[in-house]
């Protein structure tokens, strides 16, 4: 199976951590979820390693128990935006939910990133688990898991028709003759479908790197169905090698089912890399941050991903809870994990709480054992490249000063950007516009 010959690379800034209780570590900014400077140092960090791009995650519903980070935090195409003013060659990325969002609204906001940044932008296409959300909207419901996948499908359709409504040469801007566009080059899409009807055309041209780049983070069957249809780059979640090669090669293998290349979407996983100079110190500093976490937050981190079903009602030692169906139309592929390794395991309720909210992976130790797991993990096809993310703010500079210069001296991480764009350093090639497409076709 063909693969990328250099890792790739994307960092997830999360403000104070994706840890429930991680903003009570002495090196946090207890206001670094709204606090600009902060997001530009580590994207600059970030950017000086040569990072492929900076993903801002989202979501739409807290409760009183959601983890600080979600209840004061930015939305990320204003964010995106700010940073792509102080940033040159990193991609930027960020969620936006189609079960929540009209697609003309989406393709205007992410062209518009697209040229602010000179064609860095990318669009991190979920489907929103949380059911609150319907709450924020005036929806009546939260659609089925099922739904929210097939309005994704629409909804993508209907965005990427919308992005290519202007030709590349379209814009004459000829000011002696009086013509500012070619009408010939100007495309309504007149979408009648099941979710959406949309008229089009947009009011704004591709970018440098044609259309935003698409990214699709639900791992379920159907979220891989989607991937392997419509998105360029995936971001998935896996404990073990060999669970990343069956999702890897699962994925692509659909990627080629839908009459395109294995080379036409990229596979990241998630990792948490903890970095010590011996794997003792790696160790405590995973302990400092497990050790913020009482029972009681790692109950409420666990039902946010089940419903906001109230674990407290359970005995903490004996074994996980039979949850029937809970959780499987919300983050259904994290739930359907957690049940099973529960199962498997024989895993007390209290024990699969503190590992959610501080998962240990494998990814910690010194920077050449690492370096080591992430260059086995791209060799023997489980990734194409990585998400990385880290509770403290730390973790990201110690990444990149110590892990990445061994991958570099290894020739199996860029030294320098090949592009300026997302599409050109992701090794993703740019979509011919339909229309252009069809001409010449006919
Ligand atoms: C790595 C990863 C990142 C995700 N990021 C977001 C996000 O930023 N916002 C969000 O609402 N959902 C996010 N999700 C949730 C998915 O979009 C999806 O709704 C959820 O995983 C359920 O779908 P699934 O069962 O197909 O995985 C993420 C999921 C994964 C695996």
């Amino acid at each position: 199976m063909a693969k990328r010959k250099q890792i790739k690379f994307g960092v997830l800034v999360h403000g104070v951590g994706g840890n429930i209780s991680g903003w009570r570590h002495p090196e946090v900014l207890t206001d670094a979820s709204v606090n600009f400077p902060y997001y530009k140092e580590q994207v600059q960090i970030a950017e000086a390693g040569k990072v492929d791009l900076v993903f801002i995650a989202d979501g739409l519903y807290i409760t009183e128990k959601s983890i600080p980070h979600f209840l004061n935090r930015f939305e990320p195409i204003t964010l995106l935006s700010a940073l792509a003013s102080v940033t040159t060659n990193i991609g930027l990325v960020g969620t936006l939910s189609t079960s929540y969002s009209d697609p003309f609204t989406v393709a205007r906001q992410f062209s518009s990133l697209d040229h602010l940044s000179g064609g860095r932008a990318g669009w991190n296409l979920v489907t929103s688990p949380l059911e609150g959300s319907a709450k924020n909207f005036g929806k009546p419901e939260h659609p089925t898991h099922d739904e929210r996948y097939k309005i994704a499908e629409e909804h993508l359709e209907v965005t990427r028709g919308l992005w290519d409504s202007w030709e590349d040469d379209a814009f004459v801007r000829n000011k002696e003759t009086g013509v500012f566009f070619d009408p010939s080059k100007l495309h309504r899409l007149d979408h009648q479908g099941k979710y959406f009807n949309v008229q089009g055309p947009l009011n704004i041209a591709r970018s440098k790197q044609g259309q935003p780049v698409v990214f699709q983070a639900g791992s379920s069957e159907s979220g891989r169905n989607l991937a392997g249809k419509g998105a360029d780059a995936v971001f998935t979640g896996h404990e073990t090698l060999e669970e990343a090669q069956e999702f890897y090669k699962d994925v692509k293998g659909r990627a080629v089912a839908n009459g395109r290349s294995v080379d036409d979407i990229v596979i990241l996983p998630g990792i948490a890399p903890i970095i010590g100079r011996t794997q003792e110190e790696a160790e405590r500093k995973y302990e400092e941050i497990a050790s913020l976490v009482s029972i009681q937050n790692a109950l409420d981190y666990l039902g946010r991903f089940f419903e906001h079903h109230d674990f407290s009602q359970y005995p903490l030692d004996e074994p996980f809870p039979e949850l029937g169906d809970l959780g499987s139309n919300s983050f259904r592929s994290g739930t359907d994990k957690i049940k099973k390794a529960a199962k498997e395991q024989g895993l007390t309720l209290r024990q699969v709480a503190l590992q959610s909210a501080t998962p240990r992976g494998q990814f910690i130790g010194t920077p050449e054992k690492v370096a080591d797991l992430i260059q086995k993990w791209h060799e023997e096809e489980a990734a194409d490249g990585f998400i990385v993310y880290s509770a403290l703010p730390s973790g990201l500079r110690d990444f990149v000063e110590l892990v990445i210069p061994i991958l570099q001296e290894r020739g199996v991480y860029r030294t320098e950007y090949e592009s300026d764009t997302l599409r050109g350093n992701l090794g993703l090639p740019i979509p011919a516009n339909r229309y252009s497409v069809a001409k010449v076709n006919s």
